[in-house]
């Protein structure tokens, strides 16, 4: 339940109870946003992956660590901004020894709303930052493309500013170098997109 006057650490300590779906019962623990309380840029990401179900904090794996280098090329400081998932769970079927990411379906999402609703209505960001396809759909519809419409800077009736761009894990996933250093400049160049709206 969110709670009637929310805080930042009310809302954590809430979500750590959330069983609005099963993905409570393999994860870990809820991997509750974090960040500045007065943060002008929200990033959201899909949901926590295995380190970051382990630490209980969102992107400090290894899309984290890449996130951290982008944002630091585009002269953003992480400490000043505020960082969550659109799903606070990590879900995951077994691989051997190892914990395999699962996309989170249309009712996952839906479920973990109310505790993104209540991240914005509490920071009040004045730019989201949807990072890849499962936050973009979620914040603007099923046929929103990152593939075609990242970069842009979106409005929305009720909505801060909004701006889709690739998720850091699709760049540690490019097939070579060179591929992983084009994806990663085009990253770093959405960013600095933010950065200069963010000085304007
Ligand atoms: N991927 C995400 O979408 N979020 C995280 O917190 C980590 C990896």
């Amino acid at each position: 339940m969110i709670p009637e006057q929310p805080t930042l650490p009310g809302l954590k300590a809430a979500a750590a109870g959330c069983e609005a779906c099963d993905l409570y019962k393999t994860g870990t623990q809820t991997v509750f946003g974090e960040g500045a309380v007065h943060a002008k840029v929200m990033f959201v990401g899909e949901q926590p992956g295995d380190r970051e179900d382990v630490e209980g904090k969102p992107f400090v794996g290894p899309a984290g660590r890449l996130l951290d280098e982008a944002l630091v090329a585009a002269g953003i400081d992480r400490t000043r901004v505020y960082i969550t998932n659109a799903v606070k769970h990590f879900k995951w079927k077994p691989a051997g020894k190892r914990r395999l990411h699962q996309k989170p379906n249309a009712a996952e999402i839906s479920a973990c709303r109310p505790w993104l609703d209540a991240e914005i209505s509490l920071i009040k960001p004045g730019i989201l930052v949807l990072l890849g396809a499962t936050a973009a759909q979620a914040m603007l519809g099923r046929d929103f493309r990152v593939s075609t419409q990242r970069g842009q800077f979106i409005e929305r009736a009720g909505l801060p500013l909004m701006m889709a761009t690739v998720h850091p894990s699709s760049i540690l996933r490019a097939p070579d170098d060179e591929s992983r250093e084009l994806e990663m400049a085009a990253f770093i160049r959405d960013l600095q997109r933010l950065a200069t709206r963010l000085k304007g």
